[in-house]
């Protein structure tokens, strides 16, 4: 019988997608679930034909570098590759793939609560009626912003930007989009094509983001661009930290020009930025987008896919480098 291919897991997947990984491979797996160091990946790379990795691996150019020679492909636990420098692995003749469509729809459903939750102003009555501080009531009374019907801007129609459009429309939301080509018809199904940022955000009420942080989408949303928002605008960030200049939206908030956000992703993680911290009209979660049982399952299941389609010869499915 051949040798299993070595394979390092690099953070604890779900049950099922282990015990595939522990059938299929000779899998070392990270049991403790912390995040290894730049040194400690680097070291771990001499061990193993392949990476299952996550976000949280982070392989830059340094990294790259000192990649042990027998490492041949990173197979990522994650649609976002931005953690990998893709042109130095490429230099180094070594394959890597994400995992696409699956967490489409989970991560969608996250940006349509952050888009609720910010609106209706959730942050605030949950603290008031869990600390017992909930004590009047009038029509007056902790008014939000309606979702329903209004203009949605979405940045980055690829899968999770379309599952969020088909969620909007299913609130009567007009969909606006900015992508850098114009979708088919069947895949825009009605949605107004902006080809530049600039268009779109006076046309919209509601701003959700679903595009790759790249060198050209790093900071995209900063004082220029939220002031080009109507006053009142809630901006929904599902996506990476990185998109948002995080300053320029807490001086927006200050000012009250945006009503209010819902961000699953920082530009510092894990942790986040206590600057939100003090704003009750800021939904936030800790980057859950994708942390459905059926999602990690289908993710873990996809990385093997690619893992399986690689070492058997053939062309993993997500090649991304
Ligand atoms: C992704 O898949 O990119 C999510 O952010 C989780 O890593």
């Amino acid at each position: 019988m051949p040798q299993k291919p070595r394979i390092w897991v690099s953070r604890r997947l779900s049950d099922n997608a282990l015990a595939r990984a522990r059938r299929d491979y000779d899998a070392i797996v990270n049991e403790d679930d912390r995040v290894y160091s730049a040194d400690e990946i680097v070291a771990m790379s001499g061990n193993v034909d392949a990476i299952l990795a996550c976000h949280s691996e982070i392989f830059d150019a340094d990294v790259v570098a000192r990649l042990a020679p027998g490492l041949k492909i990173i197979a990522n636990h994650s649609v976002g590759v931005d953690h990998c420098d893709l042109e130095a692995l490429a230099g180094r003749g070594i394959v890597v793939t994400n995992t696409p469509d699956v967490l489409s729809d989970a991560t969608a459903e996250i940006a349509m609560l952050l888009m609720l939750g910010a609106a209706r102003r959730a942050v605030e009555g949950d603290r008031m009626v869990r600390g017992g501080e909930w004590t009047s009531w009038s029509p007056s009374f902790m008014v939000g912003k309606q979702v329903s019907g209004k203009p949605v801007g979405i940045v980055g129609m690829g899968r999770v930007g379309r599952a969020m459009a088909e969620r909007c429309r299913g609130f009567g939301m007009t969909v606006h989009y900015h992508n850098r080509t114009r979708l088919a018809e069947n895949l825009e199904r009605g949605a107004i094509y902006h080809r530049t940022l600039e268009d779109l955000l006076p046309q919209v009420e509601f701003l959700s983001l679903h595009c790759p942080a790249t060198p050209q989408t790093t900071g995209l949303i900063g004082e220029q661009a939220l002031a080009l928002l109507p006053p009142g605008a809630v901006l929904v960030n599902t996506a990476r930290g990185a998109l948002i200049r995080e300053n320029d939206l807490i001086a927006a908030l200050n000012t009250g020009h945006i009503a209010a956000a819902g961000l699953d992703c920082f530009a510092v993680e894990p942790g986040g930025n206590p600057g939100f911290a003090g704003f009750d009209n800021v939904f936030m979660l800790p980057h859950i987008g994708s942390a459905t049982r059926e999602t990690r399952d289908a993710m873990g299941f996809r990385a093997l896919d690619n893992l399986d389609a690689f070492f058997a010869g053939a062309a993993p499915g997500d090649r991304v480098a």
